[in-house]
Formats: structure tokens, sequence, C-alpha cells
């Protein structure tokens, strides 16, 4: 103690707390199994890292070709779920070697080609992995600001379908920051959009999702610049923007 307690398939954190002492124990595993997905039972408990940050290294795996790294992504959570994430993010050269060879492993060990969310953590005594999704990551969304010459998505689907992806450059800088919703509705509707869509270097991708609950993802900023340019900057501007959309519902 003190250990992390995860259901061993959920998302979005659902499901996960920490335990601290004894009593915790019972309520972990209770809220592991009323927040889980599927009819697994077991859950997974794992040591509490103290890290400085965390990155998400998506990683495309090819049917005929390299496996391939995108810049790494940074990023912040909040309640199990990311709030800002931004391209590249910060760290060591030899930190990123390690990230790159865990990751070229475990998803090899995987199998099949598509991309893969690999996430880590980067603690004062190196470099923890943490977990992976087998599809694009919410928090590489910021690919959608142009920081790449293909998007995840786009990623996705070559690898996916088994075409060729013979390189990945980084074209700006990026980041992303989330729009959210504060109560149960329906029909949500999104005000301060004129505002919002009148800033340079940047653009709002909204879902459309039919309903509403409290913090609940409903739309995304992202914000971009030249290679090279601040990212802690380029990351404000988003978080900036973000701000000046609210979400109302019925
Ligand atoms: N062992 C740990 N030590 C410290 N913090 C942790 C640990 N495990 C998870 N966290 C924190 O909780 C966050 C969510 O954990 P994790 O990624 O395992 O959950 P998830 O349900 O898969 O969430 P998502 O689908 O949003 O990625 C992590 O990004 C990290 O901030
Ligand atoms: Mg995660």
């Amino acid at each position: 103690m003190p250990c992390v307690v995860k259901p061993l398939m959920s998302s979005s954190g659902k499901g996960q707390s920490v335990i601290k002492s004894e009593a915790d124990i019972q309520k972990a595993w209770d809220y592991a199994q009323s927040g889980k997905r599927g009819d697994y039972t077991e859950v997974i408990a794992e040591a509490f890292v103290k890290f400085d940050s965390e990155i998400t290294l998506l990683t495309v795996t090819q049917k005929n070709g390299n496996t391939l790294f995108c810049p790494p992504i940074g990023h912040r959570q909040e309640r199990g779920d990311y709030q800002e994430s931004w391209q590249p993010a910060e760290i060591k050269a030899e930190h990123l070697k390690e990230a790159q060879e865990m990751a070229a492993k475990v998803t090899a060990a995987l199998t099949g080609s598509g991309i893969w969310g690999v996430e880590f953590f980067l603690a004062p005594d190196g470099v923890y992995f943490s977990e992976l999704s087998p599809r694009p990551h919410d928090t590489g969304m910021v690919t959608l600001a142009g920081t790449q010459n293909f998007s995840e998505f786009e990623l996705h689907a070559r690898a996916v379908l088994g075409f060729p992806i013979p390189e990945i450059t980084q074209q700006r800088v990026g980041a992303s920051a989330v729009i959210l919703a504060d109560k149960e509705g329906v029909n949500p509707t999104y005000f301060g959009l004129e505002k919002a869509m009148n800033h340079t270097l940047s653009d709002l991708k909204i879902f459309g999702k039919p309903t509403t609950r409290p913090y609940r993802r409903m739309a995304v900023a992202l914000t971009y610049d030249k290679v090279g340019s601040n990212v802690d900057a380029v990351k404000e501007r988003a978080i900036a923007i973000a701000k000046e959309v609210s979400v109302h519902s019925n």
C-alpha cells in the first residue's frame, strides 16, 4: 500500500481506486465490480507509481512493414480521464528509446496491425509501462491538429487495411483540451462557438453525442504552431479556447 486496484477491463478509469489502508480493500473490490466492463471478476492490483508525468506513445504495427512510433504525446489526467494532451512531450532521449523498445515488444507479442496507444509513466527512477489501447487513443486526438503527416485515425485505417505507411513525420506542434458536460441531459447545444472559432492556429471538434452527463467529454479544442514553437504556450491556448465553450442540455 498504497496500491491501485482496477477492473481487468474498463475505460476512463472506471472502477479504479487506490487502497491506502486495509479498510479500503472491500470498497476497492466492490467499486471495481461495479465499474467493470464485461463479465471478468478478476481485478488488477498494482503498485502506486509516483510519476512526474505520463505519455502516450502511439505505435503502429504494419502487415508488411516496420513498427513505427509517433512523437510522444504528453497528457494530464483528472478523475481517470484526460484533460489536455500535447505533442511532442518532453522526454529524455534514453527514456524515449526505452519506451519505444517496450512498445515494440508488447505490440509484437499481441500480434496484428493497427495503431496502439501505449501509455507510460515517467518517474524519477525511469520509465514504467502502464497499459495500452488496441486502437486510436483519446489523448491522440491532438493529431487532428495536423501535428503529423497522418492523424492517428488515418494511420489506423492504413494499417488495418494493410496499406503501407512509409514514415510518420512531425508537421507541427499541437495540443488538445477537452470540453465537458456538467449534468445529465439530452439534445445538447453548444454556446460560445463564435468566440472559440475566432482564434488563429486552432480548430474545434464537436462529437455529436446525443446525451450528456457530468464530466462527459462532448468536444475538443485543438491548437497548433510551427515545429519548434513553445508547446506549453500552445497547450495554454487550447485550454483557454475550451473554456470559452459551454454545453447546455435539456
Ligand atoms: N499504478 C498507478 N500509479 C499511479 N497512477 C496510476 C496508476 N495506474 C493508473 N494511474 C492513473 O490513472 C489513470 C487511468 O489509468 P488507466 O490508464 O489504467 O485507466 P483506463 O481505465 O484504461 O483509462 P483510459 O481508458 O482513460 O486510458 C492513468 O493515466 C494514471 O494517471
Ligand atoms: Mg489509460
